[in-house]
């Protein structure tokens, strides 16, 4: 297994759309085993492909047992995600890989049905809530070219602009 890089906002790659899979072979299954390792050590409990410059559907999610522990039990693996059914709004503290250190709140749907493919391509339906069910929403975001600092309301925006802007000059130190 190996570590990827992460690209980062505001790199034009995270833009993308990615396209479905079509073939769960071997090349699929070692993008998700290097994929698992980069999240792991990147402390991640999310990660779409495309994050690692590779624009198809796939994506991991680990948010972990009870005591947040993540491993290969908790570990779900997602491709070629659609949402059957939405319900409620929360508002939880997101981050993303692809915006390292920076986290805010955003508003998203409480509870989710998704229909998605193992890296088998065998089909399951799963309902999400809390954790679980904005992990699922703002990774499939990632697919279709969106990240959640988009979906911050108009000053909280610029509030991130101006903070990405000092991070930046941090990290060239
Ligand atoms: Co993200």
């Amino acid at each position: 297994m190996a570590v990827l890089d992460i690209v980062t906002y505001p790199n034009k790659i995270l833009k993308e759309i990615s396209r479905p899979v079509e073939r769960f072979d071997k090349d699929l299954h070692k993008l998700l085993d290097d994929m698992y390792e980069t999240m792991l050590v990147k402390n991640g409990v999310g990660l779409a492909a495309i994050q690692v410059a590779v624009p198809i559907r796939a994506l991991l999610i680990d948010i972990g047992d009870e005591e947040g522990k993540q491993s290969k039990d908790t570990l779900i693996e997602v491709i070629n995600p659609e949402f059957l059914e939405w319900s409620g709004t929360q508002k939880d503290k997101e981050g993303c890989l692809s915006v390292p250190d920076y986290f805010d709140e955003v508003e998203r749907y409480e509870k989710v049905k998704v229909k998605f493919f193992d890296r088998f391509g065998k089909e399951h339906i799963m309902d999400a809530d809390g954790l679980l069910s904005v992990a699922f929403q703002h990774e499939t975001d990632h697919l279709d070219g969106h990240l959640f600092v988009e979906r911050l309301d108009y000053i909280k925006r610029k509030k991130f602009e101006k903070e990405w802007k000092k991070l930046l000059k941090k990290r060239k130190k």
